[in-house]
């Protein structure tokens, strides 16, 4: 089943969340996509309380357990909670909080002790796209990330190009499958239970059947286009 995971950022309000998720926990969606809603941490615990037909994901989690760790979002506040998903090392996350590799693959280690499934968001800024550098830095993130000594159970790769988030600019289908292969093919050598290789990245209404052709991609991860309805009825049955 493909994956969409729709992540509000810090786009919508409380109001404006629970109105968006009562939206799609009244819509019918087409039984072959896996569909999880990331909203604001605030709203994130209410809205699984109230839409138990709703899958959701965290948008970030610390390092920190229990403790006095003022404004941190422990792991355990996800995972007792049921909410089964987390992204991590999302590059808006890396760009403003200074995640770094290093702490994406302890937060990935946390997520696997707590059952939690990774959504591990990789890619490339514009100036190593233009360079053609795309694959060694992308290996640099893997290599940087993952454990080959770990077993992983299921985990989500989002392969997010720096260039494209929010900008309106995409790759071509033959880059994303390229890339994607890219990707597979070096993690041949880890060990997953269960892999899956989103895109993300501009995704919206216009280009998703385009980029819905890629029958490498195993679902996409998707911003602004999320939080309109318009984009939304288009997973409707
Ligand atoms: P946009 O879809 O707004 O480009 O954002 C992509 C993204 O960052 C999803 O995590």
């Amino acid at each position: 089943m493909k994956f969409i995971i729709f992540n509000w950022k810090s786009y919508l309000n409380f109001d404006e969340s629970n109105f968006l998720t009562k939206f799609i926990s009244k819509t019918n969606f087409k039984n072959k996509y896996n569909l999880i809603v990331a909203p604001s941490l605030l709203s994130l615990g209410f809205l699984q309380n109230k839409y138990k037909n709703v899958n959701f994901a965290g948008q970030n989690f610390d390092l920190y357990g229990k403790g006095g760790f003022t404004s941190f979002l422990p792991i355990f506040d996800l995972s007792e909670n049921n909410i089964n998903y987390a992204l991590i090392g999302h590059s808006e996350v890396r760009q403003y909080r200074k995640e770094n590799n290093s702490i994406v693959n302890r937060k990935l280690k946390l997520a696997l002790d707590t059952k939690i499934t990774p959504i591990v968001c990789l890619g490339e800024d514009l100036n190593t796209y233009k360079k053609k550098l795309t694959n060694d830095y992308l290996k640099k993130q893997i290599i940087e990330t993952f454990d080959k000594n770990t077993q992983y159970s299921e985990v989500l790769i989002a392969y997010e190009p720096l260039w494209a988030i929010g900008s309106g600019m995409v790759p071509t289908n033959d880059e994303i499958s390229k890339i994607v292969d890219f990707i597979k093919f070096f993690l041949k050598d880890y060990s997953f239970k269960k892999l899956k290789i989103l895109y993300g990245g501009s995704v919206n209404s216009e280009n998703l059947e385009q980029l819905s052709k890629i029958k490498e991609l195993d679902g996409f991860l998707v911003g602004s286009a999320s939080i309109k309805k318009s984009f939304i009825n288009k997973f409707k049955l």
